[in-house]
This record gives structure tokens, sequence and C-alpha cells, in this order.
């Protein structure tokens, strides 16, 4: 038990997929996943563990932003023993060829800050995924037939931006997409040597103002649950 979730310690599995919205969590692991059932509720964060192919696999809600992902990653892999920790989420694209429904892999994340800043101080310490993760992501990924885009993404504080000119500054820097939790997760896996990635849809697009209709998210969000388990057992 921890102060947000009270799972047993054996009741989470050592691979943790990890979608902002709990909800989703519940869909994945209903649709994906055997004998999945319950093991956290605390706050409506809803966690399941069930197995894929015999492999046990937890689904938990991070929440949305890196405050909220930050408690959640931090208590699964120092309280729980988690070791693979893969956020399956969405995005807003920031290039022309990065085009709605498209899957994103982050290489690394720039941040303005993260929950992390107080521990790296001066330091701008590159948060990175896991290579191996990634590379079976990227080959997952391309196998799902999906337009896949492999580099650096922008984990933003903010939903509601009043930056501009720092989005300008992240697109010409070839920057690919931006959401809000994958530098912090990064930044705890390195700081407890586990191994993290993440893969996101494109849900808009911050050039064309496009967004993904609401009849093909749930595709979206599926494909990527795919892409995940993958990723995590090759
Ligand atoms: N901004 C931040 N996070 C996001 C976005 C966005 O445009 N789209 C999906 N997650």
């Amino acid at each position: 038990m921890t102060p947000h979730i009270n799972a047993k310690k054996e009741d989470i599995a050592e691979t943790v997929l990890m979608p902002g919205d709990p909800r989703r969590a519940k869909w994945a692991a209903e649709n994906f996943l055997d004998n999945a059932r319950l093991v956290n509720e605390v706050r409506g964060m809803y966690g399941f563990t069930g197995t894929y192919k015999g492999n046990p696999v937890t689904i938990h809600g991070s929440g949305m932003g890196m405050p909220s992902l930050s408690i959640y990653a931090n208590e699964l892999i120092t309280q729980y023993g988690a070791k693979t920790l893969i956020r399956i989420g969405s995005c807003g694209a920031m290039q022309d060829d990065v085009k709605v429904r498209d899957v994103v892999i982050a290489m690394t994340a720039t941040t303005l800050s993260t929950p992390s800043r107080g521990i790296f101080k001066e330091l701008n310490f590159a948060p990175c995924a896991d290579y191996g993760l990634l590379e079976n992501a990227v080959t997952a990924a391309r196998d799902t037939g999906a337009q896949t885009h492999v580099g650096g993404i922008y984990s933003s504080d903010v939903f509601y931006d009043e930056r501009p000119d720092l989005n300008e500054l992240m697109m010409r820097h070839g920057t690919l997409a931006v959401e809000m939790e994958a530098a912090e997760l990064y930044l705890v896996a390195a700081r407890h040597k586990a191994r993290a990635l993440a893969i996101c849809t494109v849900s808009d697009h911050l050039i064309t103002h496009e967004a993904l209709p609401p009849e093909d998210r749930e595709q979206s969000f599926g494909d990527m649950v795919e892409i995940a388990l993958h990723a995590a057992f090759g």
C-alpha cells in the first residue's frame, strides 16, 4: 500500500502500461489482457493486472501532467518493483509530415521544467527512452501499418499554452509533437534503473488544427496497447 495505490505488492506486475485516462486502463485491460482484475481504485485512478500471452501485465492510469505521472511512476517502481513502464498516450503534432492518427515514439523529451527539476538543479539531464523497448516498439508500430515517427517530443506543463514562440522554436528544431508526461517518466525510470518508453498517437495538430475524430480514438488507442505489449515482450 502507498498513499495512492491500495494494491498488495504481488498485485502489480513488473511490466506496467500507463495511459493518462484511468478509464482507458480499464478498457485496455478488458480488451487485451487475460484474467484482468482491478488492483487499484484510489482517487478513481484504476489499475488492472492480468496476463498477455502468459506474461503478467499491469495497466495503470497516470493522470494528466508530469506531477501526477511522477507520483504513480515513483510508487510503482520503488514500492511495487515495476521494472518496465510504457506510457500510451496522445499528443499534438508539431511538424507538417506528422499527421493525425500517426504514431510518435519518443527518443527524448524537452521540457521547461519537471518534478525532477529540484533534484537536477543546474543540470540539464537528458531524458532518454530505453533503446530495447524503443526498437521493439518501432517494429511493432510499423507492423500495424501506422505511419511511425521516432524522435524528440515536448513534455509541456500546460495544455492551454500561451507561448507560441516556444512552440515555434521547438518546431524549428525538429520536435515531433507535444504531450505532458514523457520527460518525467524517463527521469524517474533513470533514477531507479527501470526501463521506460512513451508511445503516443497524434490526436490533434498544432499547425493544421485538425483533430482525430472521436470514432477513431478507440482504434488508435487499441493499436497503441498492442504496440506497447509487443515492445515489452518482443
Ligand atoms: N498539448 C499538450 N498535450 C497534448 C496535446 C497538446 O496539444 N494533444 C495531446 N496531448
